[in-house]
């Protein structure tokens, strides 16, 4: 088993995006793949309850305030999709549980403020693995100059990005079907499939 933490204390940045659709990349791969919501909103587990039966399977659960003492055995991946405000001795746990974390940012000054602070304290926490940290730059077209002030401000902390995320209405369409860009039918996604590659790549080495 692998996991892989989705983290940002800001809401909207991005992070049940992410871990529902890295879920669904996985499932469509043909890898047992475990959802673990730790929001109490659970976005994430009302987005499977909108998945049809026919897709790709994947495995929820709901692990709230509690304090997770382990992560199931049995799936080849287990998604972490984390709450906003995660921070202090919780986000230290979480992070002893997870093999990758996945950094979701808007390159929007408030959410760039927002962040901060958690840059600076899980570089703190992930020292001795700082290699297992990624960014991913969400809703943004890498030529802009949003992007270049995001490459700016990430520099200050030297975490990588690994892949561009661009805004589009097909994440918001899927999301609201328990679907993902990975699921079929693939024609419609292609663009954004391409944009995950990177990504993808750094999580499996
Ligand atoms: N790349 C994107 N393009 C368009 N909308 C997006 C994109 N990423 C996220 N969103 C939308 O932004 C909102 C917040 O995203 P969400 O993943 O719920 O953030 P978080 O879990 O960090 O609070 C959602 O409505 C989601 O559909
Ligand atoms: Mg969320």
């Amino acid at each position: 088993m692998r996991s892989v933490l989705i983290a940002n204390p800001k809401g909207g940045a991005g992070k049940t995006t992410l871990a529902t659709n890295l879920t669904g990349h996985f499932a469509n791969a043909g890898q047992k793949v475990t959802l673990c919501d730790l929001d109490r909103q659970q976005s994430s587990l009302r987005w499977m309850a909108f998945r049809d039966s026919a897709m790709a399977p994947v495995n929820g659960y709901f692990a709230g305030n509690q304090m997770l003492i382990s992560l199931p055995k049995e799936p080849d991946w287990v998604v972490l999709d984390a709450p906003a405000g995660l921070q202090g001795y919780k986000l230290a746990d979480y992070l002893r549980l997870a093999d990758k974390v996945i950094i979701p940012v808007v390159p929007s000054v408030f959410d760039m403020a927002a962040t901060e602070d958690f840059l600076g304290s899980i570089r703190q926490d992930m020292r001795g693995r700082r290699n297992a940290i990624g960014i991913v730059a969400m809703r943004v077209d890498p030529r802009t100059r949003a992007a270049a002030m995001l490459e700016e401000f990430l520099k200050h902390f030297n975490l990588p990005i690994l892949s561009y995320i661009r805004h589009t209405q097909n994440y918001v369409n899927a999301a609201a079907r328990g679907l993902t860009v990975f699921d079929p039918p693939s024609s419609r996604h292609r663009r954004d499939v391409e944009q995950w590659e990177p990504l993808l790549q750094w999580l499996k080495d």
